[in-house]
């Protein structure tokens, strides 16, 4: 499609000559997108629009469960906006926007108030609500009239709820709201005063540590909560070993725990610390490489359900400070699909169940992401070349912020367009609007 075409929300086009991959399987075949909704999916299907697929993968919407979008309080870092142009461009239809906000989000105005800037975003913005008044972990926020607005997903991450009965008495809240509590797993005792893993690398820099257990410590405990209360639990962020082999086990039981890791905890370890760059300090930290190999396992092997950014932008003042000063927290959303493609190994399918319909059940969102590319479904899709390479370069990303730990590196997979309820808001890896 010409750009001297604006497009036009009730137009018709063809995805044409790529193979579509969804939860049912792959097939050569064109798509035809009518007024949002997917028309008909077939061999050889022809219109006087046509969007070029040729040796792409056609596949349902990215959907990202873990989305620092900043707004409202920290717009130099991130809005609604930049950070839904920066989904759209790394393949995501939707996101589900953190409340660790400043006000947090943390009841039912200030939820509205995102929504209501999301719904003209690149993507569809979803809210994760927080747990407790203020996340501070003291008192029950108000997810009755949170849910009512549609919010699915509560958590206060950037913080584990530390108080076990309030967790348990969070989960039961839940469970009869039919909602999921997704947990930051950190053990603040354990974890104060920490700025990277805990091992060798933290002695050799001498930078206090974080150990592994402080994770690992919230899992199990939520694990045992989720067995008393009968009521799901989302895992955010995993980390360790330690942490992968209690969900596995705890899944093994019949359990109803998810989990999901970011895409620096398969790629990066802590010995990247070592020149004391802020741009590798990120909450849970890097890890060593026997956790990179644990989590890695787990993706292949179906223990850990999807992949989440933890996409969380700052400032460049704020990360220019010293190590033990600058906040936690690294870039994701533009590199992630490419860095599961580059580094993971994994069949096409298996790795767009852990960026798309996995993560799109998780987040209580499938009738309309991720769902298999058939008559009649909502046009919510990304097309990648599987087999393109780029080389990532912090000055020309969408983002406010630059903080990508990726800087330089070389990337096979790109996003070439995004269509969102039938408008394709990226053409040719360019945002439309
Ligand atoms: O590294 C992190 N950054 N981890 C979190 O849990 C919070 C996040 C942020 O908001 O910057």
């Amino acid at each position: 499609m010409s750009p001297s075409q604006p497009f036009a929300i009730d137009s018709a086009y063809v995805i044409k000559g790529g193979t579509v991959v969804d939860a049912t399987g792959s097939r050569q075949a064109d798509v035809l997108v009518k007024k949002g909704r997917i028309a008909a999916v077939d061999k050889a299907l022809d219109h006087k629009h046509v969007i070029d697929a040729a040796g792409c993968i056609v596949a349902p919407g990215l959907v990202d469960l873990h989305t620092h979008l900043r707004e409202p309080g920290r717009e130099e870092a991130e809005t609604v906006e930049s950070g839904s142009r920066a989904a759209a461009l790394g393949g995501y239809t939707a996101v589900v926007a953190m409340p660790n906000t400043e006000p947090a989000l943390d009841n039912a105005a200030a939820v509205r108030q995102v929504l209501d800037l999301g719904a003209t975003a690149l993507c569809d913005v979803r809210v994760a609500g927080a747990i407790t008044v203020g996340r501070r972990g003291e008192q029950l926020a108000p997810l009755g009239e949170m849910a009512a607005l549609g919010v699915r997903l509560f958590t206060d991450d950037g913080n584990g709820v530390q108080d076990s009965r309030l967790m348990r008495r969070a989960l039961e809240y839940a469970g009869a709201l039919g909602v999921t509590l997704a947990q930051h797993c950190e053990d603040e005792a354990l974890a104060s005063g920490g700025h990277m893993n805990e091992g060798a690398w933290s002695s050799r820099l001498g930078v206090p540590g974080i150990p592994a257990e402080a994770e690992e410590l919230m899992v199990l405990r939520d694990i045992a909560l989720s067995r008393l209360t009968g009521t799901p639990v989302h895992f955010l962020h995993l980390s360790t070993a330690g942490s992968v082999a209690m969900v596995g086990a705890a899944k093994a039981q019949g359990l109803r725990v998810t989990a999901e890791a970011a895409p620096h905890h398969f790629t990066l370890t802590d010995a990247e610390c070592a020149g004391y760059d802020t741009v590798f300090k990120v909450n849970p930290p890097l890890r060593g490489e026997a956790d990179v190999a644990a989590v890695r396992a787990a993706l292949a092997d179906g223990t850990i359900d999807a992949i989440a950014t933890d996409h969380a932008p700052h400032a460049l003042e704020a990360k220019e400070q010293p190590f033990d000063q600058a906040p936690p927290g690294m870039l994701g959303l533009e590199t992630a699909l490419a860095l599961g493609l580059t580094e993971l190994g994994l069949d096409h399918q298996r790795l767009l169940a852990l960026l798309s319909w996995q993560p799109a059940r998780i987040a209580g969102i499938s009738g309309e992401h991720g769902g298999p590319i058939v008559e009649g479904a909502s046009a919510n899709l990304t097309v990648i070349d599987p087999a393109a390479t780029w080389v990532v370069e912090p000055e020309h990303l969408a983002s406010r912020s630059r903080n990508t730990p990726y800087a330089g590196r070389k990337l096979t997979g790109k996003v070439r367009h995004t269509i969102l309820r039938g408008e394709p808001v990226v053409l040719d890896a360019e945002a439309q609007r």
